[in-house]
């Protein structure tokens, strides 16, 4: 009788598991969403293509490999010249007050919408990318 109960026990975990993990990547980026539509869309744009000269596109430009520079981009702006797809920048953009999770939810969206694909950040990564080094980065 115990190992039945055992039995169905791990047969729930085992069904409540798969039923659950693939819900959770959709319920980040759909926050993330929600996160871009208020913070970021005036500038980047609903199709993330920014405005030429101005907000630099966020779609498919290579430009967002390393998470560690995506987090302190949002929540310490950044400055000095970049370049986008051939195209030079040199402006501002201002640090953005948002949750860790909100950072997650947010990189999670760009890195993964208009066909961009990368691998979903958790709100661990975010508290550790605080403290990393970047490369050439500039805070605002
Ligand atoms: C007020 C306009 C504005 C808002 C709002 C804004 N950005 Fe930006 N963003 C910029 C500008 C301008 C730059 C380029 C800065 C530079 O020249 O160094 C930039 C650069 C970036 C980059 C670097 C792009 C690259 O190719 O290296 C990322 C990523 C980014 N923004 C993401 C976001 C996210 C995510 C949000 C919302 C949480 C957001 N931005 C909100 C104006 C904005």
């Amino acid at each position: 009788m115990k190992k039945f109960i055992l039995f169905t026990l791990l047969v729930i975990i085992a069904i409540g598991s798969q039923s659950f993990s693939p819900t959770a990547p959709q319920a980040s980026l759909k926050k993330g969403q929600a996160v871009y539509e208020t913070y970021c869309i005036s500038c980047h744009m609903e199709d993330g293509n920014g405005v030429p000269s101005a907000f630099p596109s966020l779609v498919k430009t290579g430009n967002l490999t390393d998470k560690n520079r995506l987090v302190k981009i949002v929540l310490q702006g950044v400055r000095g010249p970049i370049v986008v797809k051939g195209e030079k920048y040199d402006a501002e953009m201002a640090s953005i007050t948002i949750t860790d999770q909100e950072v997650a939810d947010v990189i999670n969206y760009i890195r993964n919408t208009w066909g961009n694909k990368a691998p979903l950040m958790n709100v661990s990564e975010v508290a550790l990318a605080k403290k990393a080094v970047v490369k050439g980065y500039q805070p605002y």
